[in-house]
């Protein structure tokens, strides 16, 4: 990566999420002793904040993107750099020669413009729109019963939308316009308040985009599309009352999954396999069909085992681990995160994956291999797939 990539990472209003310049190369004086960068929110202005430091004294000034002169900064004599950007991070050091290191990975960051720093709510609660859908009272307030729903939704939002951006820049997914709009499907929707959510907050960010949410049962859907039509949305959000295993539903830009039950998680991720999505979110629920398989521990392995509780959280260890292994094997690239504090929900874990094409590695696939057979289990997800 050159300097003028780094210095474009650091113009991007959209992808810088945090940049400090420190240190000093030999010979040279920079102007501060640390340059802190990073965009903030100024009455719906993005500005980016610039906070310098020279003998523990900090000064800070909002500039507007553009009137910060990095290529300048980055050959000004500083030693150390660290950029943050929603869809990388890069750091680079000047050695004693003067010659620039620079080590990058795609690490994905969330952008935080808050002007005091407080975790900004992605909704408004009172909006009516949550109000219909069941999260809010009729004052506005987000009922009791639901505050961690709500949590979860926006935590999960929050994670999807960086996602979208970079997969966007990156042309992987099309940028959705009226005519093509996004195409998601939500697996396992229930009360669809996460189905709802997306659709919603995707318009709010001019993002056009239609939304399919499937559940088994039917009540689900009469629900979900009466509510649907309340919000005059069931031109672009629709319901299914269907099994995912069997659904006809044939192509989606994204799939997501919040909670749907035991193996329907696997059969949301064979969906997206099978058919193409670019990006899967799929926060697993409950696991019970690894466990079962688990009865001939190999040694030394029974140590752990042997513990009912320990053999149920390894045993969902495992599954999402070898979710996650499948989907990377199937040209993915994947990472299982927290995506809520576990003071929301116990069921606090996000595979995230993106399709990239890559082909699948052989020392993966050995390590996918060796650990069926080690174990002795197929997980579900191989089984559908026939992997
Ligand atoms: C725990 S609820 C989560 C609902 C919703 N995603 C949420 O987070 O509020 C799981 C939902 O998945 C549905 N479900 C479970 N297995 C399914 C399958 N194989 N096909 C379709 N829906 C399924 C259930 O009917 C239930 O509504």
């Amino acid at each position: 990566m050159s300097l003028d990539k780094i210095a474009q990472i650091i113009e991007d209003k959209n992808r810088l999420v945090r940049a400090i310049f420190s240190g000093r190369r030999r010979n040279m004086q920079p102007e501060f002793e640390k340059i802190e960068l990073r965009p903030i929110n100024l009455r719906n202005e993005i500005k980016l904040q610039m906070t310098t430091t020279n003998d523990t004294k900090s000064k800070t000034t909002n500039l507007n993107f553009g009137e910060f002169n990095t290529l300048e900064f980055l050959n000004s004599g500083f030693a150390n750099f660290l950029v943050e950007a929603t869809d990388a991070t890069i750091t680079m050091r000047f050695t004693k020669k003067g010659e620039p290191q620079i080590f990058a990975t795609d690490k994905l960051l969330q952008q935080n413009t808050a002007h005091d720093r407080q975790k900004v709510r992605l909704f408004d609660a009172k909006n009516d729109f949550f109000k219909v859908i069941g999260i809010s009272d009729r004052n506005g307030f987000v009922k009791p019963s639901m505050n961690d729903k709500y949590l979860q939704i926006e935590e999960f939002l929050r994670i999807l939308m960086p996602l979208m951006r970079a997969e966007i820049s990156a042309d992987r997914l099309s940028p959705p316009t009226r005519i093509n709009p996004l195409r998601i499907v939500d697996h396992g929707c229930g009360n669809a308040y996460l189905t709802f959510a997306v659709h919603h907050f995707l318009n709010e960010e001019n993002m056009p985009n239609e939304i399919i949410g499937i559940d088994q049962r039917e009540e689900s859907r009469i629900r979900n599309s009466a509510i649907a039509t309340q919000l005059s949305v069931s031109q672009s959000v629709s319901f299914r009352a269907e099994k995912i295993a069997n659904s006809e539903i044939a192509r989606a830009d994204i799939a997501i999954a919040l909670h749907a039950c035991d193996t329907a998680t696997d059969d949301a991720i064979a969906w997206s396999i099978t058919n193409g999505a670019k990006i899967v979110l799929v926060s697993p629920c409950c696991h019970h069909e690894l466990q079962t398989q688990m009865t001939n521990t190999p040694e030394p392995w029974s140590m752990i085992t042997k513990h009912g509780i320990l053999k149920e959280r390894f045993a969902d260890i495992l599954t999402d681990s070898l979710r996650a292994q499948i989907l990377r094997l199937h040209g993915y690239r994947c990472e299982v995160i927290e995506f809520i504090g576990d003071e929301h929900t116990a069921r606090n874990l996000l595979i995230r994956a993106t399709f990239t094409g890559a082909k699948a590695d052989e020392i993966e696939l050995s390590r996918y291999r060796e650990t069926l057979k080690f174990w002795s289990i197929r997980p579900r997800l191989a089984e559908i797939l026939n992997f």
